[in-house]
């Protein structure tokens, strides 16, 4: 029980930077049920209490995973309200001395798909007001990444397949470059949606200094993560756990030091591992792969940063120093420009100096 409160508080104090967690995902039950009130569609939610809500966040498969998420993301409505989740994001910074995070939001999800007469200028205006607010009060870096949702660019019966959602989310990306808008990624269910409809739009992504990171890896094998390797340029990969499938992908990915942002307690709440005890984690790492721990899409799978960094260290026996260099490849892989990621791994490297004198 010492070392368990030893290792939160090693945890806690551990300067932070998480680059895969998506807004929408971060919302807080509490503010859930407030957007709901705010916006008179409380029928849309299955419970009106924090219990409730809790029990309503259990997955069956990855689908059913993405039904919840839209149910959620139709109750934000307004400027206002991007900018109370912004800022939400960044008050869990500071709670969890997050110094940095790379948030993805969705933005084509709410400007076209749920037809609620949200433009982007409202989103734009509600990010950055947040981001703001919590800079300015919590002193916390937050960046951007614009995710296109993959399945809605296809459609089964026919195979059809649809460019406009990626362009409209690169249009959307390249607008927002000056408030915050790091990078350019692919979100959704990998499964029957390749990525060629998205090939052209992360070419232009890159061409415009934007970090191509899309999904990959997840929901599907290998092949999914050669696809964002070699059609989508990818610079990071989001997941990407299940390269573990393949020995070649594994010795591409390491040569070329393309980061992973994994994402434990995802990976079991949505059925890609059994359990944490089953999670490549430690053989990627062990493989010299980037690893990078993150949340994804906390209160939906009931966790934080910190739960993560205390699970990879209960479940696979990393001590501080495997924590702190855990840790320190976030900072490395991140999107920020080049003052600010010199300054967050300075500030890390001083921490790390001082906190690994002791062993764990
Ligand atoms: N959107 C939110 N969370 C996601 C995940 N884990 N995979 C793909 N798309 C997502
Ligand atoms: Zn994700």
């Amino acid at each position: 029980m010492e070392n368990q409160n030893m290792l939160s508080r090693f945890v806690h104090d551990m300067p932070k930077a998480e680059l895969h967690v998506h807004l929408e995902g971060a919302i807080q039950p509490g503010t859930v049920l407030e957007l709901a009130r705010r916006h008179n569609m409380q029928d849309t939610l299955p419970a009106g209490d924090l219990e409730g809500l809790k029990r309503w966040y259990a997955f069956t498969d990855f689908d059913h995973f993405l039904e919840v998420y839209l149910v959620i993301q139709d109750l934000i409505r307004t400027s206002e309200d991007f900018a109370l989740i912004a800022y939400e994001l960044g008050a869990d910074m500071a709670a969890q001395n997050i110094r940095y995070r790379e948030a993805t939001v969705t933005p084509f999800t709410h400007t076209d798909y749920l037809q609620k007469n949200m433009t982007i200028t409202d989103i734009l205006e509600g990010l950055e007001t947040g981001r703001q607010r919590a800079k300015e009060e919590f002193g916390v870096e937050i960046r951007w990444v614009f995710d296109c949702p993959r399945q809605l660019s296809f459609r089964n019966e026919d195979q059809h397949y649809d460019r406009y959602p990626a362009e409209r989310t690169l249009e959307y990306a390249l607008l927002g470059r000056d408030r915050g808008v790091v990078g350019f990624g692919l979100g959704g269910n990998e499964v029957g949606a390749p990525p060629h409809p998205f090939a052209h739009a992360f070419s232009a992504a890159k061409e415009a200094g934007l970090l191509c990171v899309p999904h990959a890896g997840e929901v599907d094998g290998a092949v999914s993560v050669w696809g964002a390797l070699n059609e989508l340029q990818a610079d990071r990969i989001g997941h990407g756990v299940r390269a573990i499938e393949d020995p070649e992908l594994l010795a591409v990915l390491k040569a070329r030091r393309i980061p992973l942002e994994v994402n434990p307690t995802s990976n079991i709440c949505l059925h890609v591992y059994r359990s944490l005890g089953e999670h490549p984690f430690p053989h990627l790492d062990r493989m010299g792969l980037l690893v990078t721990v993150n949340s994804d899409d906390p209160p939906l799978f009931n966790t934080t940063l910190s739960q993560e960094y205390e699970a990879i260290a209960n479940t696979f026996g990393y001590g501080k120093k495997d924590l702190a260099r855990i840790a320190r490849n976030a900072f490395t892989a991140c999107g920020a420009e080049e003052p600010v990621k010199t300054r967050l791994l300075a500030e890390f490297d001083t921490w790390a100096a001082e906190a690994l004198e002791t062993p764990l």
